[in-house]
Formats: structure tokens, sequence, C-alpha cells
């Protein structure tokens, strides 16, 4: 997919409504130690990151799981995971630091600015009910110049995905990421990509630099 085309998506009022609008924390309890992707898909994911991570930074993954997919051969400063079951965090040995936080109950992440170096959202993004209210606290929490590394595929909890996302194609999908991204005003250099390993699981990205306007 070359991700050509202009396309701008624009919001009903039911954008972010699932089916299973119930706290998530009820969904998430129970611990999936599964992969959501499968294995040419996560390769797809780690060769991403080989690509565009550098060594000793910070990274902050979020909506993580039991896997973050990092590259082994790179040494991290820290590597925080932010997600919603505790025993899923407790067992990703990529890890230093882990954080239970519900970003559809609270958008606002619990760190101070400028703390991180990268941010990672893989295969997640659909379940955000306000994802331009976290994608400008990420711009807030990452220093200027870092990166943003969006990933997802075509496989997802069809109950918790929002309502925006399950009507869109594989393709629609990249421009309504780039949308929430130039709505939350701190990002820059937006590239919309297809890492797809050419068979399984497709795997789409998009990146983004942070821009933060540092005047007045
Ligand atoms: C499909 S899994 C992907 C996990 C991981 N990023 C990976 O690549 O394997 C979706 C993840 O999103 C997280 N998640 C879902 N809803 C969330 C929310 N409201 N706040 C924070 N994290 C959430 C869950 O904890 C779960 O680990």
């Amino acid at each position: 997919m070359a991700f050509e085309k202009n396309y701008r998506v624009k919001l009903t009022a039911d954008a972010f409504n699932r089916v299973d609008d119930s706290p998530d924390e009820k969904f998430y309890r129970i611990p999936r130690f599964t992969s959501h992707i499968d294995a040419a898909a996560i390769e797809a994911v780690t060769d991403l990151y080989r690509k565009k991570l550098t060594k000793n930074t910070r990274v902050l993954d979020l909506m993580s799981s039991w896997l973050s997919h990092l590259p082994t051969e790179i040494s991290y400063r820290q590597v925080v995971g932010l997600g919603m079951n505790v025993r899923e965090l407790a067992n990703n040995k990529q890890l230093t630091d882990r954080v239970v936080h519900d970003l559809n109950r609270q958008p606002n992440l619990p760190f101070s600015d400028n703390v991180f170096d990268v941010g990672l959202i893989c295969v997640s993004i659909d379940y955000l009910t306000q994802p331009i209210a976290v994608l400008k606290e990420i711009g807030r929490v990452l220093n200027t110049h870092s990166v943003l590394i969006i990933t997802y595929s075509d496989r997802y909890f069809e109950t918790k995905a929002t309502a925006a996302w399950l009507c869109l194609s594989n393709e629609q999908r990249a421009y309504l990421i780039k949308s929430f991204l130039n709505e939350a005003g701190c990002y820059e250099a937006i590239e919309l990509l297809d890492c797809s390993p050419g068979v399984g699981d497709p795997l789409y990205a998009v990146v983004a630099t942070v821009s933060k306007n540092t005047e007045g």
C-alpha cells in the first residue's frame, strides 16, 4: 500500500462508541499471554523499531502487555510499560517500570514533561476513545524531536474497537491516525508506512516526530 491519497477523515458524534462500552478494567482483568499478531508481523514491528530507535533512550510503551517487541541487541536507559493488566506487565521482561492505567478513563499520563525519548503504541490505538487527548499527553511527556511509532494490523477485539476504526479500511485507518496526530497539534513529519511481511497478518505504521512550540 502506498498511502499516496489525500484522505481527510471527518468524525461523526458516534465515532468513539464501542459495542462493549463497559469499563475496560473488566475486559482486561484476565491476562492474555498470547500474541495479538503473527510472528512475521511481530518481526516487522521489531524491524521498524530497529530502524527508528537508538541506544540509551527512555522508551514509553503505551498499551503494553507481556511483549514489547523491542530489538534485544539495543540497550535502553529505561522502558516503561503502561497497560491494563498487572500480570501481563509483570511478565514483560523488556520493561524496567510498569504502570497500570486506563487511558479511556484518564487520558492524562502519570508522568512529568519531557521524560521519554520514544513512544510506542503497538496494535492498540483502535481501543482509544479519546485518542487526541492521549496523543497530546504523549507529546507532553516525550522530548521535542522524539519519535512516536504507532503500528496496527487487521486483528483486534471487535467489541472494544471504536466505531471509527471498525467502519474504515486498513488504508483509511492510517489517515485516521494521521488526522488524530494533526489534531493533537504537537507532531510533524508524519509518515504512513506499509511494513507488511507479505504473508499472514499485515502490518502498517504511522510514525511522527514530536514538535513543541517553545516560544511564548
Ligand atoms: C491487542 S493488545 C496489544 C498489546 C501489546 N501492545 C502488544 O503489542 O502485544 C491491546 C492492549 O491495549 C491495552 N489497553 C486496552 N485498553 C486500554 C486502556 N483503556 N488503557 C490502557 N491500555 C489499554 C491492553 O492492556 C492490551 O495490552
